[in-house]
């Protein structure tokens, strides 16, 4: 399959959901509580790192209606930022979060194979959305990422992840799944060391394992 039908087929396939929480988790709206509080524990412990991200400005990347900002980002940072390609969920997010919400920042409607930051992020939240990029487009996205980190910024990754060996490619949603090996090779291309990983818990049994990634650029200068 081509770059351009890889992405286009996602594209619509996006198109064609509701904006809704349910919509967003793929029918599994069900595990959006369990979901954000593994997130909060997770990103409790990044701020609680000897030298943590500041709290001023976080992006939510594939934001979809801007769950994750809504439920996690907003309560603990000043500034949110969304990423989302698609224009219904981008256009729902304000709506969803809550229009006289400040602390919603700029909003993005643009892939993030081609989304350059423009500012400096404390942290950057990538969730269930990584499996829309070729493995080389993940690479440059987290290049640029990693520029745009504030001092002591952190990226954080979290994504179903395949329990073979194998990439699993999901014909219906235009996605890959991929095995822990491979996120890990990644983000050694990308120059990025893992500082903390978590295994999601509480999960229902018969889907993909959930991990979290917080990550810093190698080259990281205290
Ligand atoms: C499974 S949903 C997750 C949404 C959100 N991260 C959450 O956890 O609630 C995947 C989201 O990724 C978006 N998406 C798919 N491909 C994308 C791409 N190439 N760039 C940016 N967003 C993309 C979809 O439109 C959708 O909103």
């Amino acid at each position: 399959m081509t770059e351009s039908v890889f992405y286009r087929k996602a594209a619509s396939y996006w198109a064609n959901v509701p904006a809704t929480v349910d919509g967003v988790l793929g029918g599994f709206g069900h595990i959006s509580d369990v979901d954000i509080d593994g997130s909060k524990a997770f990103l409790k412990e990044i701020l609680e790192l000897e030298d943590p991200p500041d709290t001023k400005l976080a992006l939510d990347c594939g934001a979809g209606i801007g769950r994750v900002s809504k439920y996690l980002l907003i309560p603990q940072f000043d500034t949110v930022d969304l990423v989302e390609q698609d224009e219904k969920f981008i256009n729902t997010a304000t709506q969803f979060i809550g229009k006289d919400n400040a602390k919603i920042g700029t909003l993005y409607k643009i892939g993030l194979q081609c989304f350059k930051p423009q500012k400096k992020y404390d942290v950057i939240w990538c969730q269930w959305v990584l499996g829309h990029l070729k493995d080389y487009d993940l690479i440059d996205f987290f290049e640029r990422c990693s520029m745009s980190l504030n001092k002591n910024g952190v990226i954080v990754v979290k994504e179903n992840i395949a329990t073979g060996r194998e990439i699993e490619y999901d014909d219906d949603d235009s996605s890959v799944t991929r095995p822990v090996a491979l996120m890990e090779k990644i983000f050694e291309e990308a120059k990025l060391k893992v500082i903390k990983t978590e295994v999601q818990k509480g999960f229902p049994e018969d889907i993909y394992p959930v991990y979290s990634f917080a990550l810093k650029p190698v080259d990281y200068n205290k």
